[in-house]
């Protein structure tokens, strides 16, 4: 069991199904463009590492499998980390074409404004069955006719690998031919841009800017998932970057054929609803999401067009330093020891910073926004390794007193000694 009480606090708030909630109207206007979806909303979140990462072919050693990234309730128990887990019961239980499962997931991860521990995620599938050709002479003729029916759109799509790389994409050969997967991999390209045009759509419109808008651009890049193949993600220019908004492929045919579905064949996707969210409605901290407070709740409305979120203030944030050696053991080999900033100090066994992110959010709540690595310094003599975290402290709802963050930092810097075992400096 690593699961610590604020976790499983989260559990019954289930934001996106909460009335006029930001995640909610999100989950919704991504519903509307499947209207022929079965939709599953209410799924739990405890599910089976049979569920989580078996029944998807995750390999054993797969870090995802982790303790120091997955939440456990006991070893065969988790909280799941995506909506896939339950795709093989859905698939076996459903027996019309499509499927949307909306849910709140479960990682450990880092602390920053677009990171937080819980958070909700659209799954999405679409299965043909081959022995209902219904008039086609092929499956794959069938598919095509179906991409007929996408509403086309005008943008620009950059798509430039081809569908099946022999190494890193390749064709289930076994079970299918490579025009039913072009067929496939056409009418979930399809399918995902009509997504993503109707909320960009929405969020320039929410903007309420009249400058000229720039053009959409979106484009196709090659993924790795272990339970589709071949793999894409997407990827939309918003704001001067290349955001991923998206995982799918083609659903390894096992995981139908376990689910006694072995002449369906489909596609899946999976995407993030706070990152959607955040963009429509320009939402700068993903903790918003979690407030009670009627200055962010009352800014959305279901029943009216999105708006851009009007920030209610910034209070001041305010950082603070703590710096500690690694308990010896956790640090044999000096010689291996560095590495940037940027990177999670992995040369050492028992530590890792997922580990102090939580103590972070044990301590603090919600009134940590931030805790990053600032500095990293091995002894050259007895080879022990510091690292010192800066973390800020800013509360959304209130400006915090110095005793409020003073008593906070304290707390924290006893629990790293005491769940950590390092040696503060
Ligand atoms: N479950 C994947 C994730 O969490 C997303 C995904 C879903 C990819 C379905 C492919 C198919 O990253």
């Amino acid at each position: 069991m690593n699961t610590p009480p604020s976790i499983l606090s989260a559990i019954p708030r289930r934001l996106h199904l909460q009335k006029d909630h930001p995640i909610a109207i999100t989950r919704q206007i991504i519903e509307s463009r499947f209207p022929d979806f079965t939709t599953h909303n209410t799924l739990f979140p405890i599910v089976s590492v049979h569920q989580n990462f078996d029944s998807l072919g995750f390999p054993l050693d797969h870090p995802g499998r982790s303790r120091t990234d997955t939440y456990y309730l006991n070893k065969d128990t988790v909280l799941r980390t995506h909506t896939s887990a339950h795709q093989a019961e859905t698939f076996a239980a459903n027996q019309s074409s499509g499927y949307l499962i909306s849910a709140d997931v479960y990682r450990r991860d880092a602390i920053d404004r677009s990171h937080y521990p819980v958070f909700h995620q659209m799954e999405g599938a679409m299965t043909w069955d081959r022995t209902a050709l219904s008039g086609y002479s092929t499956l794959a003729e069938k598919i095509l006719a179906d991409v007929e029916k996408i509403p086309r759109h005008g943008i620009k799509v950059e798509d430039l690998n081809p569908t099946i790389h022999p190494e890193r994409n390749p064709l289930q050969s076994e079970f299918h031919s490579p025009e039913e997967v072009e067929a496939m991999a056409t009418h979930l390209k399809r399918s995902l841009e009509d997504v993503v045009v109707a909320i960009f759509t929405t969020a320039a419109q929410a903007s309420g800017s009249t400058a000229p808008q720039q053009p959409l651009k979106v484009r196709w890049v090659e993924a790795y998932f272990p339970f589709t193949s071949p793999s894409w993600e997407l990827e939309v220019y918003w704001q001067d970057t290349w955001l991923e908004v998206l995982g799918c492929g083609i659903v390894q045919q096992p995981i139908l054929n376990n689910a006694g579905v072995p002449h369906r064949i489909g596609w899946a996707f999976g995407l993030g609803l706070e990152r959607i969210a955040m963009l429509l409605y320009n939402i700068p901290d993903i903790r918003l999401f979690w407030s009670t407070d009627a200055r962010f709740l009352s800014q959305f409305k279901e029943s009216s067009p999105p708006k851009q979120f009007i920030p209610f203030s910034k209070y001041p944030a305010c950082f603070k330093d703590v710096s500690f050696w690694l308990p010896a053991s956790s640090h044999p080999n000096p010689t291996n020891a560095s590495g940037g900033l940027s990177q999670t100090p992995s040369s050492t066994p028992s530590f890792h910073e997922n580990d102090v992110m939580e103590i972070a959010r044990e301590v603090c709540g919600d009134l940590v926004e931030d805790v990053r690595l600032v500095d990293e310094f091995v002894h050259p003599k007895t080879g022990r390794k510091s690292l010192c975290y800066r973390t800020n402290y800013r509360s959304l709802e209130r400006t915090l007193t110095n005793e409020e963050t003073n008593g906070l930092h304290e707390r924290f810097r006893q629990q790293l000694v005491a769940k950590l075992k390092v040696e503060l400096r």
